[in-house]
């Protein structure tokens, strides 16, 4: 396999004009991303999760989010420079998203047949009507929706919350992208749903060899899906590594906590679930130093004069956290 990263974020900082005053929502991520592969993205609700994806995307909401800094490589080109209808051009058979919301992608007033061949019609302007229709009905049923055909004149509220989400990976994957982003795709689903989805999306990478990037809050779906892993905390980078490694030999504390938060099956019926104390700091409010520092069982005097850098301690192995030095 080829290890070259085709999408390589580095030191990426978005920013958030609010009434407030400014707000980096990312501050300082990087990572790579290669053909093939799964990353998985996890931390708790507002770390910037979803806003790194947009930022790759350049779907930030407008006026008020822009990308401040970084660099967003896909091949050769960055993305976070790049003129708007030359990105126009990326999304979709570069990079396509599945977004945490299904309605958020889907047209409430177009039939699924309209908004799936759109995309068809954007990627492959070459194709007429009748084989778009054609290759329409052969997605769906490859998604796992059944009726196909009949489904085709539906509208998106006509579907169940599973079928509008496979629709909607249907039409991330219309445009047959090299990296499909996929925001807490089965979040909102029932679990045999969620598990039959997570399994399509597996069976298209291999057919396809298409890159994930896969974010959850659910560090158990992490640990059957993904190569590698970025641990996010607070709109920073925590710890980033394979994903054996980040399980077998967790450093930064806020990983140990989330590790600690799953849920075990040979757990005695009586035992709690540790949480992690404390609360994620407002963005508005940052601490000089560690943003971990206030929820850290390890925290030290020097944790809270500086950020601790990003630190490579292994191979393959970052973390940021003064206990490695
Ligand atoms: N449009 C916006 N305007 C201002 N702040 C925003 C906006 N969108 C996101 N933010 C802020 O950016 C931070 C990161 O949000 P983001 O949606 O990326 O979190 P997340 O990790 O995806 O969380 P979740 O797990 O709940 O989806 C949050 O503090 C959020 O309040
Ligand atoms: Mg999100």
């Amino acid at each position: 396999m080829n290890d070259t990263p085709i999408l390589h974020v580095d030191n990426l900082v978005t920013a958030f004009d609010t009434e407030q005053g400014l707000i980096r929502a990312v501050d300082g991520v990087s990572f790579d991303v290669r053909a093939g592969r799964t990353l998985g993205i996890v931390g708790e609700s507002g770390c910037g999760k979803s806003v790194t994806a947009l930022s790759i995307m350049r779907l930030l909401p407008k006026p008020h989010g822009h990308i401040e800094h970084g660099r967003i490589m896909f091949h050769d080109q960055d993305i976070a420079t790049l003129p708007a209808d030359r990105m126009h051009a990326i999304r979709g058979y570069g990079i396509a998203m599945i977004f945490q919301e299904p309605m958020t992608a889907l047209n409430p007033v177009h039939k699924i047949d309209r908004q799936l061949g759109e995309v068809f019609e954007l990627h492959f302007p070459e194709m007429d009507n009748a084989r778009i229709r054609e290759k329409s009905v052969a997605l769906l049923k490859e998604v796992g929706i059944s009726e196909a055909r009949e489904r085709m004149n539906a509208y998106p509220h006509q579907l169940s919350g599973g079928m509008r989400q496979r629709v909607m990976i249907a039409m991330a994957l219309a445009g047959e992208p090299e990296i499909l982003i996929a925001d807490e795709p089965t979040t909102a689903l029932d679990v045999t749903i969620q598990a039959q989805i997570l399994d399509l999306m597996v069976k298209l990478q291999q057919k396809t060899g298409m890159a994930i990037i896969f974010i959850t809050h659910a560090l158990g779906v992490i640990a059957e899906l993904c190569d590698d892993v970025l641990v996010m905390y607070a709109g920073t980078v925590a710890e980033r590594a394979p994903v054996k490694t980040l399980f077998q030999h967790p450093r930064h504390p806020y990983t140990l906590g989330l590790l600690s938060a799953i849920p075990r099956l040979d757990n005695t019926p009586k035992t709690r679930l540790n949480t992690i104390r404390g609360m994620v700091p407002s963005l508005y409010e940052l601490p000089d130093g560690c943003r971990f520092q206030n929820r850290c069982p390890y925290a030290m005097a020097g944790c809270s004069i500086a950020p601790p850098p990003l630190r490579q301690i292994d191979d393959n192995h970052w973390v940021s956290c003064y206990l490695y030095r």
